[in-house]
Formats: C-alpha cells, structure tokens, sequence
C-alpha cells in the first residue's frame, strides 16, 4: 500500500486526477471505476478542469459505478446516477454507452448483478478504481463483515451510514436501506485502487485501514493485500498514523519516473 500525505484536500485532489489523467492519457480505451459521495467531488472538478483545458480526453474511456440505492430511479435527484451526471458525466466526454452505474430499479436484482459483473469482465477489467472510505470501514457499500471474496450483490446499509448519508436527502424523506454495491472481490480485481480521504473526521477509519489488521470486520483493510493501491489523504486524515514520517519519506523519495 503507498500512502501519500498531502498538505490540503485540494493538493489530494490535484493529485489523485493527475494519476487518473496521466493513465487515460497512456491508455486512452481505459476503464475507470468511479465513486460517489462528498469526497470525490473536489476530484471530479479537477479532473473536469483538465477535461476542459484538453489535457485528457474521454470519448474511449468506459466507467463502472460502485454502487447505487435499490429503488431511486436514475432520474431521482439523490440517485447516484443523478450525482454522476451532475458532477462529471454532462460536463465531460463519456460515451453514454460506456457509462455503467448500477440499476437500483432492477426488478431481478441477482441476474443484474451477475450481467453487471459480466460487463466489467468484457471491458476488460478495471484499471483504476475510485474510492472513499466510510467511517465504519465500508468501500463500495461492503459494510463491517462482508466476504472479503464478495461480487456485486444486494447489502443492507447500517444504521451509521444510514444517518450519515441522510444528510444527502431532504429532511423527512427517507434513505433506502438498500444498496446494489460492487462487491470486495469485484474491487479487489481492479489493477490499481486510488482511495481518497481528507479532514480529521476520517483519520480513525484511515489508521484502522492501513496499519490496523486486515479483517472483514472492517472492510477498507482488504487493501493491505492489494498489489497497487495508492491512498490519498490530507494532513488530517493522516493524523492518526504512526508512521507518517516514513511515508513522507518514501514519497520524497520516490524516482521521478514513477511520479504522475
Ligand atoms: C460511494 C461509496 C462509499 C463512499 C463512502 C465515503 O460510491 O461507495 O463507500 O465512498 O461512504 O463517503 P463520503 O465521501 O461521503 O465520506
């Protein structure tokens, strides 16, 4: 696991569409996996920006959504689809028929599950997978205690994340209790996973990730195993760590080659 502090979200940011960019610039029929929530939202700006400046272009690149609420339409203003449109897809150059989101109107949700997991593998795998980390330790919608080996598939949100995303939805309307959500193993196959996270509020879930032990119990540690992952954070979120110091240095370090 490379662990890369630094100073600001911004910085974060900067940095994590930069990898991206110089990727689908290198490999321009790339295939992106991509996530939601508050914090892939600066990314998506810097990553637009770059779009509009011409320093990457889209129109070969297929994405794969991690996850959406089983029963928001794709026209539902807190759906994950509506996110995805408005935060990067209308203002950037995905083929809609490159676009891959989970349907949370499935009516047969395990044989869209499967069909979801056959469409990555005819994609040819996916280069690079977005993601965040919730404080329980969940990536995608894995909450505590699912398979490590898990596929995309139907989950139950806890209670926490239940009350922490309702502050997406208008007071009084509720937050589905389901997610169809990539599973572990899904994740695990991508070539490289690239997790952000900034402000103090993650440094918890940060430290239990990359120096606690690896269990299902909380989920995001899986990435210990993972051959390429790169995680992202501001100072904050590295404010739990015990070997920041060492990380720094191996980053200052690091052969100008192997930098983005
Ligand atoms: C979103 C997702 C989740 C979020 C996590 C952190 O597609 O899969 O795992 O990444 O809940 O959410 P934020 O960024 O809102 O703190």
């Amino acid at each position: 696991m490379e662990v890369i502090i630094q100073e600001s979200e911004q910085d974060s940011c900067v940095l994590a569409a930069r990898i991206v960019a110089s990727h689908v610039r290198a490999k321009p029929d790339a295939v992106l996996g991509l996530a939601t929530g508050t914090t892939p939202i600066p990314f998506y700006q810097e990553l637009v920006r770059l779009y509009l400046e011409k320093q990457v272009d889209f129109s070969r690149v297929t994405t794969f959504n991690l996850d959406e609420y089983v029963g928001l339409s794709p026209e539902h203003p807190q759906s994950y689809h509506a996110y995805m449109r408005k935060n990067f897809f209308d203002l950037v150059n995905v083929p809609e028929k490159n676009i891959h989101i989970p349907d949370g109107m499935a009516s047969d949700v395990e044989t869209f599950c499967s069909e979801y997991e056959r469409e990555i593998t005819d994609a040819g795998g996916i280069d690079i997978q977005l993601l965040g980390i919730g404080h329980d330790g969940h990536i995608g919608f894995n909450e505590p205690t699912s398979s490590l080996s898990s596929r995309t598939r139907i989950k139950t949100l806890t209670r926490q994340t239940l009350e922490a995303n309702a502050r997406f939805f208008e007071s009084g309307s509720p937050v589905p209790h389901h997610v169809i959500t990539m599973g572990i193993g899904t994740i695990m196959e991508s070539r490289t996973c690239l997790m952000l996270a900034y402000g103090a509020g993650k440094a918890a879930a940060v430290a239990r990730m990359v120096e606690g032990p690896l269990t299902a119990a909380f989920p995001a540690s899986i990435l210990q195993y993972h051959a390429r992952a790169k995680v992202i954070l501001d100072r904050a979120a590295a404010g739990q760590l015990t070997l920041t110091e060492y990380f720094e240095w191996v980053y200052r370090n690091k052969p100008s080659w192997q930098r983005p």
